[in-house]
């Protein structure tokens, strides 16, 4: 049974009321309706509610601001303590709306019953410390499953370096197709599971193919699993490619099991008369007419209570700096809307000072200063915009604020879809360590069986 935040006991009450929060005009506006990039063209500042917008401009450093947002997103009761006193109630209670709208993203415990999965050096050494918590923390999960569920085959899709699939097949003696859609990355796999003595066809098959859906790969696993069951898994599989996995787990009938964690959100492809089957997913999603923008699902991948505070960095002005050029192109009629830019390619040389910021910038774009902007304009709007600095701070960090609350939304629309499409079992679990790896939230099911055997 899915953890719902607290105070909730319907799952179906919690999703309407998390996209009715997502509708609001103002999750709309700081999750991409107005870009922080184009705060001053549009007045961003002035949108939001006067009374916060009063108080954030009454403090002594936007760093305070920022400090207070992002620690407002903490669950533990201490992390209280650490608000900012006089913020005016309505922030305080739009923040803990925020927190209560969030699923729990506490690491699961698993029971002491259940055996760890103790890498061996020869692969633990290819691993950074995050990846090697990881492949523990999955393997293990993975392990206890397909151990306790009569599974001896797993299909590792995104397997990447293979870190997942030749752990579980080196230490749980579990069968591993490894695919991904980099030969490189299947190169490296098929290297490092020859060093670990693991036998190509027998304990690991690797697979290259870029999976865009479900077409033909469904066959190609059938006849790999040779009639037994399999768990379908997925380490921090991209965008879509976790929708694709969730599909297959529903309709290919080996796979008896899903374990599959999401990851880059802003490559998720969203439903549209050409590619109906993108995001939402599920019929409850699309009958509530969630709709969230491309600059809100980037929102989900971002993890701000992990920020190593530094205001003296050079790149807290970053968010100014272009928010005042876009001003002056767009003043200026420079930047034709919907046109495709070229990369800036801004160094952090670049962030040492507006003008050197605006020059980069300008001769990317291939426009000359003194011909398409002289130094005096530059100049000018540096001038005019110097005191709105703390506007573009708050705003970058306004932006980046729902992103639990987006990540929890795309992971409903994935419960649902399994739920509605016969899964049993279906469940959400903080695998991994949020503070370590924020994309920590694992989508498991299990296919319900005729006969009642194997669960
Ligand atoms: C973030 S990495 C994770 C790798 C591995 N699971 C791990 O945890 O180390 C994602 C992997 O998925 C692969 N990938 C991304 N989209 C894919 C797709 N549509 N089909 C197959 N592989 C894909 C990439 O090549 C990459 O190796």
């Amino acid at each position: 049974m899915v953890n719902l935040p607290l105070g909730y006991t319907n799952i179906h009450k919690y999703a309407q009321d998390v996209i009715a929060f997502m509708h609001e005009p103002l999750s709309v506006q700081i999750t991409g309706g107005i870009h922080v990039n184009d705060a001053f063209i549009y007045d961003a500042w002035k949108k939001l509610p006067s009374e916060w917008t009063t108080w954030w401009e009454s403090l002594p450093s936007p760093q305070d601001a920022q400090k207070d947002l992002i620690n407002s997103l903490r669950i533990e009761p201490e992390a209280r303590r650490h608000d900012l006193h006089g913020r005016p109630d309505s922030i305080s209670r739009w923040l803990e709306r925020i927190r209560n709208l969030s699923l729990n993203r506490e690491q699961l415990v698993l029971s002491e019953d259940i055996p760890h999965v103790e890498v061996p050096d020869i692969l633990a050494s290819r691993m950074v410390t995050k990846k090697l918590a990881e492949v523990r923390a999955g393997a293990r999960y993975i392990n206890h499953i397909c151990k306790t569920r009569n599974i001896t085959r797993v299909v590792d899709i995104g397997s990447g370096q293979g870190y997942l699939s030749l752990t579980l097949a080196a230490v749980c003696g579990l069968r591993v197709l490894a695919i991904d859609g980099s030969e490189k990355q299947i190169q490296g796999s098929r290297t490092a599971a020859q060093q670990a003595g693991l036998v190509e066809n027998d304990n690991v098959t690797h697979l290259t193919r870029f999976v865009t859906g479900t077409d033909g790969l469904g066959k190609e696993i059938a006849l790999w699993a040779r009639g037994e069951r399999c768990l379908l898994t997925g380490l921090h599989a991209c965008g879509s490619l976790s929708e694709h996995m969730i599909r297959l787990s529903t309709t290919v009938s080996c796979i008896t099991h899903l374990a599959v964690v999401g990851c880059c959100y802003n490559h998720i492809n969203p439903a549209s008369t050409e590619n109906p089957k993108g995001f939402p997913i599920s019929s409850f999603m699309r009958t509530n007419e969630l709709n969230l923008s491309t600059s809100a699902l980037i929102t989900g991948c971002q993890a701000p209570t992990n920020w190593i505070h530094n205001p003296d960095s050079i790149f807290a002005r970053k968010h100014w700096y272009r928010a005042v050029l876009e001003k002056l192109l767009h003043d200026k009629k420079l930047v034709q809307e919907g046109n495709q830019r070229p990369v800036w390619g801004i160094r952090n040389g670049d962030l040492k000072s507006f003008t050197a910021y605006t020059s980069r910038a300008l001769s990317s774009l291939k426009l000359k200063i003194g011909k398409d902007v002289t130094e005096q304009e530059i100049a000018e709007y540096e001038e005019r915009y110097k005191h709105r600095v703390a506007e573009t701070a708050v705003l970058w960090t306004l932006s980046v604020l729902l992103c639990r609350v987006v990540e929890s939304v795309i992971a409903l629309d994935r419960l649902f879809y399994l739920q509605e499409a016969g899964m049993e079992e279906v469940d959400v679990l903080p695998i991994f360590d949020y503070k370590e790896s924020p994309r920590n939230l694992m989508i498991v099911a299990s296919k319900k069986e005729s006969n009642g055997t194997g669960r």
